[in-house]
């Protein structure tokens, strides 16, 4: 469920015309939903009630300071991925003491940021990472609380770049090793087993995968409860949310009307799997969802420049491109495009959605159909509040795009579009050029 929605024939994010939106701060722009986020965090915490559990918000899905100030007010805690993160997540005035800080090479520098900070736990995924933050934990005159991140070698049923808990993948510890080096951890003067970890994908549409990771390491678990004192078991993230049908499963009557078998995996639902293996545990449960909480928080705002008629196809050519939201070209992921001013009164049109883009991969949709648009009318682009700006970057020298946060009926701008000289502010012409 989110607060997209239709008010007369104009989209509106909460209470806000977004066409006004495009109009004060121009396009492309990212705009977010602060009440969805919280509706989301408040639903999937409920749904895990019977547990003791922390929710930690993956940071990567969508790092703007204003968005990780609003989930430090809501009170979860983070799981981060470099130092860059971290320094975010301080400079957004949250702390690291509810925070994880996870990845499979983090440098000598960004552990040490992490222990002065006081992180609740680092996720190690091999030894020989262990072995480098027990070094850095001496240096510092610290013990460094970690906990391994384990390979269930489960499949998540998921896009092969986002299946991260099969064997081949180079995440985690092997199941096979995991009793052998939590022994030689236990060893190590400044390390102190604080918890153990799994993530086995993203987008994860069905309860099943996380059910057989969980009863796969669940063992293990419970021995390491035993031999090590491990408070907690972090489960990763993974949850995810409709793209299909993204606007209409803003309202809670489009999900009463999905057949049982076809409805997609929500939080409820991944609790009722989940909450009654974790229980019997008695350890503090951690999740890291980052696309559950704001994927359907997010639209793009996009204007049409052309549309141009082709002999066998039409392409209807926006001001956003892959350099603003990667995914489609990256994963060939579909996202919903709607105009923001509805006419049932046009023709409709079928068209490929591209970028100005010098690549054919800057391709949003292939044989979309939508209400005819043409030059200047603005279309938002559903479901990329997570890994949408994230992962946009300045391919063509394009700026990265302006982002907005809407709460109610308010909104303000949280991150300018960047200029020209921002973009090459670290650029200079070597003096032999000269
Ligand atoms: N925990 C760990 C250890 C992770 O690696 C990830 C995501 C998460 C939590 C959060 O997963 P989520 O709840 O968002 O599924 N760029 C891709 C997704 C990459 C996910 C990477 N790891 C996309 O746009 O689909």
């Amino acid at each position: 469920m989110h607060r997209f929605h239709y008010a007369g024939a104009d989209l509106h994010c909460e209470s806000v015309d977004l066409a006004a939106i495009a109009r004060l701060y121009g396009t492309p722009t990212y705009v977010y939903s602060a009440g969805t986020m919280a509706d989301n965090f408040q639903r999937l915490q409920a749904a895990m009630a019977g547990l003791d559990v922390r929710i930690c918000y993956a940071a990567k899905a969508n790092s703007n300071l204003a968005v990780l100030r609003h989930f430090s007010n809501l009170g979860t805690g983070f799981d981060l991925v470099s130092g860059g993160e971290i320094r975010r997540v301080l400079a957004a005035g949250g702390t690291l003491a509810e925070s994880v800080f996870a990845g499979v090479g983090k440098t000598e520098a960004e552990i040490a940021l992490a222990l002065e900070h006081g992180i609740h736990a680092l996720h190690v995924e091999s030894e020989p990472e262990l072995a480098r933050i027990n070094h850095v934990a001496g240096k510092l005159g610290v013990v460094a609380p970690v906990a391994f991140r384990i390979n269930p070698d489960v499949d998540a049923g998921t896009h092969a770049k986002i299946t991260t808990g099969k064997s081949g993948n180079k995440f985690g510890l092997p199941l096979r090793q995991a009793v052998a080096a939590h022994e030689a951890a236990a060893k190590l003067k400044h390390i102190r087993i604080r918890g153990v970890q799994m993530h086995i994908g993203s987008q994860l549409t069905a309860a099943g995968p996380f059910v057989a990771a969980v009863e796969k390491l669940r063992p293990l678990v419970a021995r390491l409860q035993a031999d090590h004192g491990i408070e907690y078991f972090s489960i990763g993230g993974g949850l995810g949310i409709v793209y299909q049908d993204a606007l209409a499963s803003g309202t809670a009557a489009w999900w009463e009307t999905q057949p049982a078998d076809r409805r997609p995996l929500t939080p409820e639902a991944y609790g009722a799997a989940l909450v009654p293996l974790l229980e019997p545990l008695g350890l503090k449960i951690l999740l890291e969802p980052g696309r559950f909480l704001t994927g359907n928080a997010g639209v793009l705002l996009t204007r049409v420049e052309h549309l141009k008629r082709g002999a066998d196809k039409n392409f209807l050519i926006v001001d956003a491109a892959m350099n603003d939201l990667v995914r489609p070209a990256m994963y060939e992921s579909y996202h919903e495009f709607v105009p923001l001013h509805r006419d049932s009164s046009r023709r409709a049109l079928v068209a490929d959605i591209v970028g100005p883009v010098c690549e054919s991969g800057d391709c949003f949709a292939h044989d979309r159909r939508l209400q005819e648009v043409g030059e200047g009318e603005l279309l938002a682009c559903l479901s990329v509040g997570a890994y949408g700006f994230a992962m946009a970057g300045r391919y063509n020298t394009r700026p990265l795009p302006a982002e907005v946060l809407v709460q109610g009926s308010a909104f303000e701008l949280v991150n300018a579009r960047e200029t020209f000289e921002q973009m090459t502010a670290g650029e200079k012409i070597p003096a032999f050029l000269q």
